[in-house]
C-alpha cells in the first residue's frame, strides 16, 4: 500500500462548501481499492470536533500561530482523520472562511498557513508510527507545506498539490511574511512572491513535484491568460509537471435506483413519478417542455446572470425552471424575482434532500459557467438520465458528448454544450434544448446515453495511485 496524507480545508460529509469536499470525502475510499491508504488532515472545526470518535493525541504544537494545538488521530463519518484541534485558530462557528459578516475571517492566511505546518510536520515527522509517502495537497489552503517541508528535519516526502479552482490564489500582503513563518529569501518569482504580494497557492505551484487539476480541459485552460488568472506563466513553465485527472462522483449517494431522498428509478421512463413529485414541492404547473433545474453557489463563475437573461425564451418554449443556490446577494434576490412567474420555482438556501430531488425530476440540468475546473452536478445529471446543458470549458467539456449532427447520427450525445459562454449562445443552447425534448425518440436516446456514461472514481483513482507510484519511484 502506498501510504498518503491528504491536507485539505474541506471533507464531505464532515464540513462542505463546495466540490473540494465531495472530491477530497471520496478520495480515500476510492483509493482503498487502488493501493493506495490515504488519510485526511482536517481542520478542527466545531462540525469535525463533534463527529470525531476515540481521538488519540499524536503530536503537540505549543504554539501554532498563536496559540497551543494538538493533532487528534481518530475516525469521522468512516473518514479515517486526523484533526488539527488549534481552538485559537478553528473554535469558531459557521462557513470555514467567513466570519458571521459574511465576510473573509482577516486571519485566514495564519489559519491554513496553520494547517500546512501541521502536514509538512506530518509529512516529515508521521503521526503515531504512521509515516506517509506522499503529501496531496488541495488548493491554495495547503500551499505552504512545500514551502515549510525543508524546515522540519526528518522524512522528505514526494508532494502533490491539486488545483480545484485557480481564482482562490491565497494571496496576502507582503508584510505578513513573518507572521506566516515563510523564509523572506524565498520571496522571489520562483518562490511564493506573486506580483509584489504572497500566494500561498503559488508557493505551492512552484513547490510540489507533481501538479494536477480536475479535468484535462482545465489543465490546458490554466496555461492561458484568460484562466490562469496571472498564474498561466507559473502553469506554463510547469506543463511537465502538470496532469489532469477528472473528478468522480460518489455513485452509491448518486444513485436513482437507491436514492433515499426520491421516487426512485432506473430507466428514463422511471423519472416520470419523480419529476411530478418534484412539481408538485414546488408547486409547478404540468408543462409542455423540458423542465430545467439549477443547484449551484450563486457566483460570477457560474454565469447564473445569463440564465437570468434567456429565461423568457425558455418560459416562451413551454419550459420551466426551478433554482437550488445562495451566495451573491444581488443574484439571490433577482432569482427571487423571477420566482413571481408560475413556471419558475426558487429555493435560496443550501438543502442536499432537495439538491437529489431537483436532479432526479428535471429533465435538463443547466451549468452555464465562465469557467469550471471540473463540476459535479452534470454528471449528477448525467446518472439520473437529467440533461446537462453546460458551457464548453473545463471539466464541462471532458464529461458532456454535446448533441452535434455527428453525435447524433451515431446515438452517442449525452448533453448539449454551448460557446462562448454569452446570453446569445445559451439562447440558442436551450432553443435546441426544446427542440431535442419535443422528439421522445432522440431524448430518450440521450438520457438512456447519459445514464450509461461512468461518472464514478474508478479510473481517476487508478491515474492518482499511478501518478503517486510514479513520484515514489521517481526518487
Ligand atoms: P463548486 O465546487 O465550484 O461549487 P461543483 O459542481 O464541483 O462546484 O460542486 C458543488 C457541490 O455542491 C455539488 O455537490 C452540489 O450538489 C453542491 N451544492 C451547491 N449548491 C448547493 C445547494 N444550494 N444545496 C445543496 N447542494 C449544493
Ligand atoms: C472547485 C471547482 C469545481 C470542481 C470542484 C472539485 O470548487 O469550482 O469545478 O468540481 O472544485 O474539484
Amino acid at each position: 500500500m502506498i501510504r498518503v496524507l491528504s491536507v485539505a480545508s474541506e471533507i464531505a460529509p464532515l464540513v462542505k462548501t463546495g466540490g473540494l469536499a465531495d472530491v477530497t470525502g471520496a478520495l480515500p475510499g476510492a483509493l482503498e481499492g487502488a493501493g493506495v491508504q490515504m488519510r485526511s488532515l482536517v481542520p478542527g472545526y466545531p462540525a469535525v470536533m463533534a463527529a470525531l470518535a476515540a481521538p488519540e493525541a499524536v503530536h503537540r504544537f505549543e504554539d501554532l500561530f498563536g496559540g497551543p494545538a494538538v493533532v487528534l488521530a481518530g475516525r469521522a463519518a468512516g473518514l479515517d482523520v486526523l484533526v488539527l484541534d488549534a481552538p485559537h485558530l478553528y473554535a469558531r462557528p459557521g462557513n470555514p472562511y467567513l466570519g458571521p459578516d459574511g465576510r473573509d475571517w482577516p486571519d485566514n492566511p495564519e489559519r491554513f498557513a496553520a494547517l500546512s505546518w501541521a502536514g509538512a510536520h506530518l509529512g516529515a515527522h508521521g503521526a503515531g508510527g504512521w509515516q506517509p509517502q506522499v503529501l496531496h495537497g488541495h488548493d491554495w489552503q495547503a500551499g505552504f507545506m512545500t514551502e515549510y517541508l525543508p524546515r522540519m528535519g526528518g522524512a522528505a516526502p514526494r508532494s502533490v498539490l491539486t488545483i480545484h479552482n485557480i481564482a482562490f490564489t491565497g494571496a496576502t500582503d507582503s508584510g505578513r511574511m513573518h507572521a506566516l513563518r515563510l523564509d523572506p529569501a524565498r520571496f522571489h518569482s520562483d518562490g511564493y512572491e506573486f506580483w509584489g504580494a504572497i500566494s500561498a497557492l503559488k508557493a505551492g505551484l512552484m513547490g510540489a513535484d507533481a501538479l494536477t487539476t480536475v479535468s484535462p480541459r482545465y489543465a490546458e485552460e490554466l496555461m492561458t491568460p484568460d484562466f490562469g488568472m496571472g498564474l498561466d506563466g507559473v502553469m506554463r513553465h510547469r506543463q511537465g509537471d502538470l496532469t489532469g485527472i477528472l473528478n468522480g462522483i460518489d455513485d452509491a449517494v448518486w444513485d436513482p435506483a437507491t436514492d433515499p431522498e426520491i421516487t426512485r428509478f432506473r430507466d428514463p421512463a422511471g423519472k416520470a413519478a419523480a419529476r411530478a413529485a418534484l412539481r408538485a414541492e414546488l408547486g409547478l404547473p404540468e408543462a409542455a417542455g423540458p423542465l430545467c433545474v439549477i443547484v449551484s453557489r450563486m457566483t460570477h463563475q457560474k454565469g447564473l446572470d445569463l440564465v437570468l437573461e434567456v429565461l423568457p425564451t425558455l418560459l416562451e418554449a413551454g419550459g420551466q425552471l426551478a433554482v437550488l443556490g445562495s451566495g451573491d446577494p444581488g443574484l439571490e434576490q433577482a432569482f427571487r424575482h423571477t420566482a413571481q412567474d408560475p413556471n419558475v420555482a426558487v429555493r435560496i438556501g443550501y438543502d442536499e434532500g432537495l439538491s437529489h430531488r431537483l436532479i432526479a425530476g428535471g429533465d435538463a440540468i443547466l451549468v452555464p459557467s465562465r469557467f469550471e475546473p471540473c463540476g459535479l452536478t452534470q454528471m449528477y445529471g448525467l446518472r439520473y438520465g437529467t440533461i446537462p446543458v453546460v458551457a464548453l470549458t473545463g471539466g464541462l467539456a471532458d464529461t458532456v458528448i454535446n448533441a452535434s449532427p455527428a453525435a447524433m447520427a451515431r446515438g452517442v450525445a449525452t448533453g448539449i454544450q454551448f460557446a462562448p459562454v454569452t446570453a446569445t449562445a445559451l439562447r440558442g443552447a436551450l432553443i435546441r434544448l426544446a427542440a431535442l425534448f419535443a422528439e421522445p425518440r432522440l431524448w430518450t436516446r440521450m438520457q438512456v446515453n447519459a445514464m450509461a456514461h461512468p461518472v464514478g472514481w474508478s479510473q481517476s483513482a487508478d491515474a492518482y495511485a499511478a501518478l503517486y507510484g510514479r513520484l515514489i519511484q521517481g526518487r
